[in-house]
């Protein structure tokens, strides 16, 4: 096992800042750089002000506090950084391909292919080189070999060590996590740079809970684990649109089944859909590699998940607008929540968006309140889509910092993401601003029944009739 003074991570991004905080947090005497092209982001992340880091995530400022300018840097300054470290972790984005072959489900990898050649070029000391971004099954073969034919002739050592963490719980993922996984080579040289990865987990988490394996098992698992995690939530909102047709109650169904040992009772929570930057992005790579090996049936079996969380998103955006009497062009809808989850800024395959865009489509006139996402990140997100102009996606939807401002003269409101905040609301006084009927339709299951039509609403809540 190697000793370690130095850890460089190429991302500071949602997965590279965090994880790097928490590592410099549990290992004082270990010096982490986290390097990143982007210079506006480094800055963030070194702002004094610490409500002003890139991540929102519940406990990271503090300890950002505790290690920034100790042992734990940002900067741009990469070549140093990948210089001067034993251990260089890969964490940069790796997107769906927008062009070219596999457009639309392929992992792009050109970011990763560019971090390899620059590592090759400036290392000039032996290096563990650690896969932190979630990747195709097979792609240490390809770092391998960019390394190794472009390096200056030092060792490299390639695992992959995935990233489990969920977003607005990162800090206590990380802290207490069920396991890490490191994938390695099944060669001397390949367990020793396993073992000193290991140690550096094993200052904060028990032996048992670091799994090794061989690379391909890990860099496969990622991506699997995410499948099985969305493929639950489908299959729940699956049996959501069931029970609104026959008076099941899908609270009840999850109950039912979630007590089942062998099912077990987390992420069977029937929702509006899964959004994130992994879930949709990691089925699609799944699909994708399952077909360029011929494997037809199993790439159909995953895609199913997209394609029901899809349909989702579609029939609550299609209830809308078949509930308030088939029409919505020029009535005011309320939006509650644009983030993909709570606790998070994050707006990345936010089923907000698909669903807004839906009914602007039906000429409805949006108002937009969350209380972690900026305007500017809102209309990013709808001109992305490329619908419509930006002109006309600023003209018909709006956003407010104030929800009892948005809800005068409503005609419905949509819960979209599920803020705590929202449950506290005085309904009585939204109910008294808002035109009658006032409908209220909750993706995310937040509110009473019973309360809300005492006082007066016409509620919908996904998965009940
Ligand atoms: C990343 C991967 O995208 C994802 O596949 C994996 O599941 C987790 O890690 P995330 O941290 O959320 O996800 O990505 P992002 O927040 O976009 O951060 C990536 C950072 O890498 C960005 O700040 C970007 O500027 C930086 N980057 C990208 C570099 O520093 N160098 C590059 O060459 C490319
Ligand atoms: C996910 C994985 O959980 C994490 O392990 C991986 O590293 C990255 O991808 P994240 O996308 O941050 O994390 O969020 P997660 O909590 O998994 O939620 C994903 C989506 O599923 C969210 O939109 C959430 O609202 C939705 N969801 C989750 C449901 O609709 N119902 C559930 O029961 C659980």
């Amino acid at each position: 096992m190697k000793k370690v003074n130095k850890i460089c991570c190429i991302g500071a991004g949602y997965v590279g800042g965090p994880t790097m905080s928490v590592i410099a947090s549990q290992c004082p005497e270990i010096t982490v750089t986290v390097v990143d092209i982007n210079q506006a982001r480094i800055d963030q992340w070194n702002d004094s002000n610490l409500d002003n880091l890139p991540v929102y995530e519940p406990g990271l400022k503090e300890i950002v506090e505790k290690t920034r300018g100790k042992n734990l840097f940002f900067t741009t300054e990469v070549d140093k950084a990948i210089d001067e470290a034993e251990i260089i972790f890969i964490s940069v984005n790796t997107p769906t391909k927008t062009y070219g072959k596999g457009k639309g489900q392929a992992a792009d990898l050109k970011f990763v292919e560019l971090c390899a050649r620059n590592i090759a070029k400036i290392a000039k000391t032996d290096k563990i080189v650690v896969e932190k971004s979630t990747l195709p099954v097979r792609t240490a073969s390809a770092i391998k070999s960019i390394l190794e034919n472009t390096g200056n002739g030092v060792k490299f050592e390639i695992l992959s060590n995935p990233e489990f963490l969920a977003e607005g719980t990162a800090v206590e993922d990380l802290l207490n996590a069920d396991r890490v996984l490191i994938g390695g080579d099944e060669t001397p040289s390949g367990q020793e740079a396993k073992d000193t990865l290991s140690s550096i987990y094993a200052h904060w988490l028990p032996k048992e809970r670091i799994l090794q394996t061989n690379v391909w098992s890990s860099e496969l698992s990622k991506l699997v684990a995410n499948a099985f995690l969305a493929q639950r939530v489908s299959s729940i909102n699956a049996i959501s649109a069931l029970c609104e047709r026959t008076d099941a109650n899908i609270a009840e169904v999850s109950r039912a089944i979630g007590t089942d040992s062998r099912i077990g009772s987390k992420f069977l929570n029937a929702s509006v859909g899964f959004g994130g930057s992994c879930f949709q992005k990691d089925i699609l790579n799944l699909v994708y590699i399952s077909r360029s090996f011929g494997l037809n049936e199993v790439a159909d079996y995953w895609e199913q998940v997209i394609i029901m969380n899809d349909y989702q998103k579609r029939r609550f955006a299609e209830n809308i607008i078949s509930t308030l009497y088939n029409t919505v062009s020029g009535k005011k809808i309320v939006f509650f929540g644009w983030a993909f989850k709570k606790d998070t800024n994050d707006t990345r395959e936010s089923a907000a968006i698909d669903i807004a865009d839906a009914l602007l489509e039906e000429k409805a006139e949006i108002v937009v309140y969350d209380p972690k996402v900026s305007a500017e990140r809102i209309y990013a997100d709808l001109d992305y889509l490329e619908t419509r102009s930006p002109e006309e996606n600023r003209r018909l939807l709006t956003v407010v910092t104030n929800p009892m401002d948005a809800v005068q003269d409503a005609h419905a409101i949509a819960i979209l993401t599920e803020w705590d905040e929202f449950k506290g609301y005085s309904w009585e006084t939204i109910f008294t601003k808002m035109l009658k009927p006032a409908f209220v339709f909750d993706g995310r299951r937040l509110l009473s029944q019973q309360e809300m039509e005492a006082k007066g609403f016409q509620y919908y809540k996904i998965g009940q009739s």
